[in-house]
């Protein structure tokens, strides 16, 4: 679970690009997204990358095979090279359609072209307060970019400003061929996570054979299975770096078993093309990972402490001054439901969570909660969510 400085938090995002703005191609927003084969509510949309002025790019609607390529077995080539309508339209359209009418969770990618622009559209998002967070796109394959020694300087430049200005969480979104490791360990305590994979380009991917694209004049980046293995070694490497930054992992994303994987390093992940290439996957995908995978990697005792568990609450009437929490996940162990209880006594100041196993009593104190006498249920229960975000189950709150 990615959990963000603004509170939001989030563990499976469509990948930039992959359903547009909010609702993807015109076969998804008027069939696919109607009938229920895709349902956008169920993941943090990234959006496509915006760029401050529109940019007609290689993308033409009436043939966008001169950009796409489906290639099989999942993986696809595109050189679309960021044509986008603009960070204005965005903000007059895409943002009261997507973000306030269908109230999706969204975060929005945005490739800023220096440092200028950067504190430009920081400050356009500044004022776009529903927005979740904002992603700084330094990466792109298809775009002719600085070279490698000046991209730290560049990218570091860029996302600074961007997150001086914008008043979101920000995190930033690189490829396999960037200075990846570098770039995040120069930012962390700036971003607040880091997107790792992009496409990766063709040459890289399929060094002795001609992109489809290249009738075109085009070459274009990968996506699909056959860029797994570059996302899960930027995954480890970052990970194993001890860089203090968590990783959204995405690239090569189309079955629940890499799902499962990337999840074990991973505080959440992207899922990209499988909207192009089996429209059902993705859906099928997340229902499965929140149903059951969650809990098996809670069992493992992997990703302990951060697993988000469904806390519902039920206050009930006043009766002995104390919070009990039902059904929670604790470190990795999952307790048996008739051995555990956990009593958070409720004053001002610091609480104190009370835990029973097997009659027996523990303590853990928890001094980052604070709580005051003229605070309501409602507040007190957020509260406590967040400062225990693995309990899953019925939280009752008996007196406040
Ligand atoms: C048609 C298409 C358009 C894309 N547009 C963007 C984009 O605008 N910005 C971006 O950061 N990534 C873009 N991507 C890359 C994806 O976000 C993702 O990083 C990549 O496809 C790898 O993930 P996947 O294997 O799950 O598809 C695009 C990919 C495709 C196939």
């Amino acid at each position: 679970m990615l959990r963000l400085s603004n509170g939001y938090e989030f563990d499976i995002a469509t990948a930039s690009g992959a359903l547009g703005y909010g609702r993807g191609w015109w076969w998804e927003e008027f069939f696919l997204i109607p009938l229920g084969v895709i349902r956008p509510e169920a993941f943090t949309i990234i959006t496509k990358t915006l760029t401050k002025l529109p940019r007609v790019g290689n993308l033409k609607w009436w043939c966008p095979w001169r950009c796409v390529r489906l290639l099989g077995g999942g993986n696809v080539v595109n050189a679309v090279s960021l044509t986008n309508p603009g960070m204005e339209w965005w903000i007059r359209e895409g943002y009261p359609k997507y973000v306030q009418q269908n109230k999706q969770n969204t975060i929005v990618s945005i490739m800023p072209e220096n440092e200028s622009d950067a504190a430009l559209m920081g400050t356009f998002l500044r004022m776009q307060r529903d927005i979740k967070g904002v992603e700084v796109n330094v990466s792109c394959t298809n775009v002719k970019s600085v070279s490698l020694d000046q991209k730290i300087d560049h990218a570091v430049k860029i996302v600074m400003a961007v997150q001086r200005t914008c008043g979101h969480p920000v995190g930033v979104k690189l490829g396999w061929q960037d200075p990846y490791l570098f770039i995040t360990k120069e930012l962390e305590g700036v971003i607040e996570w880091v997107d790792l994979i992009n496409t990766v380009p063709w040459d890289y991917v399929f060094p002795h054979k001609k992109s489809p694209l290249a009738k075109y004049g085009l070459t274009g980046g990968v996506s699909g299975p056959k860029i797994a293995p570059f996302a899960r070694q930027c995954l480890d490497l970052v990970v194993d770096s001890k860089v203090r930054v968590p990783v959204l992992s995405g690239g090569g994303i189309n079955s629940y078993q890499e799902l499962n994987r990337r999840f074990k390093k991973a505080a959440a992940v992207t899922l990209g093309s499988p909207f192009l290439t089996a429209p059902h996957l993705p859906n099928q995908m997340e229902r499965r990972w929140r149903r059951h995978g969650r809990m098996q990697a809670m069992r493992e005792g992997r990703s302990a402490g951060e697993y988000v568990g469904r806390v519902t609450q039920s206050p009930t009437p006043s009766s002995g001054g104390s919070t009990q929490v039902r059904g929670f996940l604790l470190q990795g162990r999952r307790l048996p439901m008739k051995q555990r209880l956990i009593s958070v006594p409720l004053s001002d100041g610091e609480v104190n969570v009370t835990l029973k196993e097997k009659g027996k009593t523990k303590q853990l104190c928890l001094p980052a909660i604070k709580i005051n006498d003229d605070m309501d249920a409602e507040h007190v229960v957020e509260i406590i969510q967040k400062a225990l975000p693995w309990i899953e189950g019925d939280m009752e709150i008996e007196d406040i």
